[in-house]
């Protein structure tokens, strides 16, 4: 009996130390009970040297100290596989290792130790050199890329972010890796919310929008908004384990395009001003001659008759209708904030009516206005929808010298193909009888700075400036129109669906 003990034994031993790579076993303790020939060549040190001390005293590997994959299939039960690390030779010399370990169970099937097999990846130096090229070619293109690339883990933690990455947020590579994306890079006020969100994703609860825009911190505070393209990482059993991201920093274009639309309406306030001067010189005209007999029976002390009061309401009434028509350029006037809130469209239309009027009643023009009853509601800014109608109608009118009629109507309209997808939709339209646009330039309206007008009348930014706030708000805009009969161009608007609107996912 313990002969064929004594057998097993150098049976054994002897197969250990015929194999190629290193092993290593390690008893519920983690010391060491078994220690082959190659893990003597590998780590330099002696089998003596070794057998019953604690692993981690005995040899350096970097993960010794943190997650151990020794004693993670030991508690587990579960193997780890093939990974690299780098260990540290009894001279100090740093070796990169490929390991493997797994659970060591008795004959009754209970883990008593576990086993670690290891292989020096400088012994095969081909392969070892392959892989490093391999990696730093990654890097290089993760590195060339001008725009940020970045993956998390389902956990929400950061595990690659390229180099241009590291500079839009302005932090080095290593203080980035590891660290949890939402409290690193998303702003306070929309960290809960994107967290949420993120943590549905990865729960396969909702799927991962491919395409959004939303703001990042960097490490001085400073905001940037940034374009992100998205998919979802699986594993090879398809589950959910993470989120690989590119993002264009567009902070500087976003400012641009605000910027264009300022100096668009600063243009089509100053087509503005001329009716309005127009429409509140004639009230003040007639209040300053009620203004000089009102004195003159002053002076005569005449006042106390039924004619002051009559005069005295007339001009209360003028009065008020102009400060009406310049509070409602001054509202126009605002600056527009960018804010998206679910919207009456019908009022906004009425808002763009009461400033344009006037110009409309000016030039020979008749208004038709139908509104659909019922509308949803869309998420819109409404000043800056009330821009593109007041764009739109200008240009009606311009297009209308010998008079004409215009018209702007709303409506619901389902299924309008919009980008990928059929959207539920507000429609408007606005329709006149003018000159048209000839087929030739029809593919060039929103190109900036195209006009057929006159110098000091137009300057091409109001179609461009249309197409960018119906691209902000992923509506739709279309034309249709012929020469000397007339022109429409309808806006399409993604009706509301009741839920928050912006996309803040992380
Ligand atoms: N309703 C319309 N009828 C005819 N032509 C139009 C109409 N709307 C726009 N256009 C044409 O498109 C051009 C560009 O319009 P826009 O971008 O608003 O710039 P602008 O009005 O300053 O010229 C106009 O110069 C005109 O030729
Ligand atoms: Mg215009």
């Amino acid at each position: 009996m313990r002969t064929d003990d004594n057998l097993t034994r150098e049976f054994l031993k002897n197969l250990l130390d015929s194999l190629e790579g290193g092993v290593l076993a390690v008893d519920r303790a983690m010391r060491i009970t078994a220690f082959n020939r190659a893990a003597e060549e590998i780590t330099g040190l002696n089998r003596e040297e070794v057998l019953n001390k604690e692993c981690r005293q005995v040899l350096k590997g970097e993960l010794c100290e943190d997650e151990c994959p020794v004693k993670k299939a030991m508690e587990t039960g579960e193997p780890v596989y093939s990974y690299e690390i780098m260990i540290t030779n009894k001279g100090g010399k740093k070796i990169p290792v490929n390991v493997s370990t797994s659970a060591l169970r008795s004959s009754s099937d209970e883990i008593i130790g576990a086993v670690e097999s290891f292989r020096d990846l400088t012994k095969h130096k081909g392969l070892w050199a392959k892989l490093r090229e391999e990696r730093n070619r990654a890097q290089q293109y993760l590195n060339i890329a001008g725009v940020i690339i970045m993956a998390i883990n389902e956990q929400g933690f950061i595990t690659l972010m390229n180099k241009r990455g590291c500079e839009v947020l302005g932090y080095r590579e290593e203080e980035i890796i590891g660290k949890n994306w939402f409290d690193l890079g998303v702003p306070e006020k929309a960290r809960e919310k994107r967290k949420a969100t993120f943590r549905r994703v990865m729960a396969g609860e909702e799927k991962e929008e491919e395409d959004y825009e939303n703001t990042i911190v960097t490490k001085t505070g400073e905001e940037r908004i940034i374009a992100w393209h998205n998919t979802t990482l699986l594993d090879e059993r398809g589950l959910i384990i993470g989120t690989l991201s590119s993002g264009e920093d567009i902070t500087k274009r976003k400012e641009t395009e605000v910027e264009l639309i300022r100096a668009e309406k600063l243009t089509s306030l100053g087509q503005l001003a001329a009716s309005v001067a127009h429409e509140v010189n004639n009230p003040l005209a007639g209040i300053l001659v009620y203004t000089t007999l009102l004195l003159k029976k002053y002076q005569a002390k005449k006042l106390q008759t039924e004619e002051t009061a009559i005069q005295l309401s007339k001009m209360k009434k003028e009065l008020e209708r102009t400060s009406r028509i310049i509070r409602n350029l001054l509202d126009f006037s605002r600056q527009s904030d960018a804010d998206m809130k679910p919207t009456e469209i019908n009022k906004v239309v009425e808002a763009a009516l009461l400033l344009v009027r006037h110009q409309i009643s000016l030039e020979n023009i008749k208004l038709e206005m139908k509104l659909g009853e019922g509308l949803p509601l869309v998420l819109a800014g409404f000043d800056q929808i009330q821009q593109v109608l007041i764009n739109l109608i200008l240009n009606a009118t311009q297009a209308m010298p010998e008079g004409g009629k215009l018209s702007v109507a709303t409506s619901a309209a389902k299924n309008i193909r919009i980008g990928e997808s059929l959207k539920n939709t507000v429609r408007i339209d606005v329709t006149d009888t003018g000159v048209g646009i000839p087929k030739e330039n029809l593919g060039k309206l929103f190109t900036p700075f195209f006009t057929t007008k006159e110098k000091g009348k137009g300057v091409g930014l109001g179609l461009p400036v249309v197409h960018g706030i119906m691209e902000r708000h992923k509506g739709k805009i279309e034309v249709a129109s012929e020469v000397n009969r007339g022109t429409t161009f309808t806006i399409y608007l993604e009706a509301w669906d009741g839920k928050e609107g912006d996309h803040p996912r992380r």
